[in-house]
């Protein structure tokens, strides 16, 4: 199987450079910016034919999620009309979709984990976006799984790991919100569950319930208790103070509560889960190497 990994050289795209070649039955051809922008249908249908690719696992995103209030345009080009030009792209060879979409497509009103049956009522502009790709896929005739992850950080790219680290290690104390809860998610745990959907031993599965799945690590933390283990395991003497959403503004408003309920996943694609807190050690100890 070909498979086209679209905004490689974000934090899931870079993951899944380092781990596909575990994978035998899976070649993957990498492509970014400038090289492809997937709001150009031209060159997404190019690339798909010239490259003989079966499938696509798609990391593109415009994903600052303040600036995507001001900057509608831009994020519904990527996020909304991009995963349309997949789509159509795709279902022109008979090709399969991954597409990564998010908690932020919820309000943060549920009390309890987030199903994929609940009702989306996307509260940001990126949400909205987000929504609007996912709706590009369910509608779609392809073979496709829509995964709703959270919290995503890695030893690549910009996140909140790499600022709470570097902050630890210039500042004696800092202030974090505690009244979001949720769950991080190390994206190389999941680049490794889109690289297995896709695997021999999956892909038969894909579609047999419905496109959309969430996955993150399992367990539920607030931004505070994220910062708090942050650290400790990287052994950081800095102080991490609580503090309410209204005392920190931001452009976009962001859900309360954004568990995600993973029973479907492991239920279809047979994977375990490792917990947030483990993950997170192994993403610091890799960033120390
Ligand atoms: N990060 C999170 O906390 C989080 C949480 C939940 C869900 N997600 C979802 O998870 C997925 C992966 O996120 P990530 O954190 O790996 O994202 P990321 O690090 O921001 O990577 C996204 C990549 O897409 C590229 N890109 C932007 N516009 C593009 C376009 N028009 N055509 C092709 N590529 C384009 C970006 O390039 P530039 O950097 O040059 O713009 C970047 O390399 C996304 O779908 C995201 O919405 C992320």
């Amino acid at each position: 199987m070909r498979v086209l990994i679209t905004g490689s050289n974000g934090q899931l795209g870079s993951e899944i450079k380092e781990l596909y070649t575990k994978y035998d039955n899976i070649e993957c051809i990498f492509k970014d910016l400038p090289e492809l922008d997937i709001y150009d249908a031209d060159s997404v249908n190019s690339l798909i034919s010239d490259e003989h690719i079966n499938a696509v696992i798609n990391c593109a995103a415009y994903t600052s999620v303040d600036k995507a209030e001001e900057n509608v345009e831009i994020a519904e080009r990527v996020n909304s009309i991009g995963v349309y030009n997949l789509v159509e792209a795709l279902d022109k060879i008979n090709g399969k979709l991954i597409h990564i979409s998010t908690d932020y497509v919820f309000d943060g009103n549920n009390l309890q984990p987030y199903k994929e049956s609940d009702p989306t009522c996307p509260i940001s502009v990126y949400g909205k976006t987000k929504r609007a790709g996912e709706l590009a896929v369910i509608n779609g005739k392809i073979d496709a799984v829509v995964i709703r992850t959270s919290w995503l950080y890695s030893t690549f790219g910009d996140n909140f790991v790499k600022s709470m680290l570097k902050l630890g290690n210039e500042k004696q104390s800092l202030n974090v919100i505690s009244d979001q809860v949720g769950t991080p998610t190390y994206a190389r745990n999941l680049a490794k569950v889109c690289l297995e959907i896709l695997s021999s031993s999956n892909k038969e599965n894909i579609n047999k319930n419905g496109k959309i799945y969430h996955y993150s690590n399992e367990g539920i933390a607030s931004w505070y208790d994220f910062a708090v283990l942050i650290m400790e395991i990287g052994g950081l003497d800095c102080k991490v103070n609580p503090i309410q959403t209204k005392d920190y503004p931001t452009l976009a408003k962001r859900p309360r509560y954004s568990v995600l309920n993973k029973k479907k996943i492991k239920a279809d694609f047979k994977i375990e889960i490792p917990n947030w807190e483990e993950s997170l050690k192994e993403c610091i100890i890799k960033l120390k190497q």
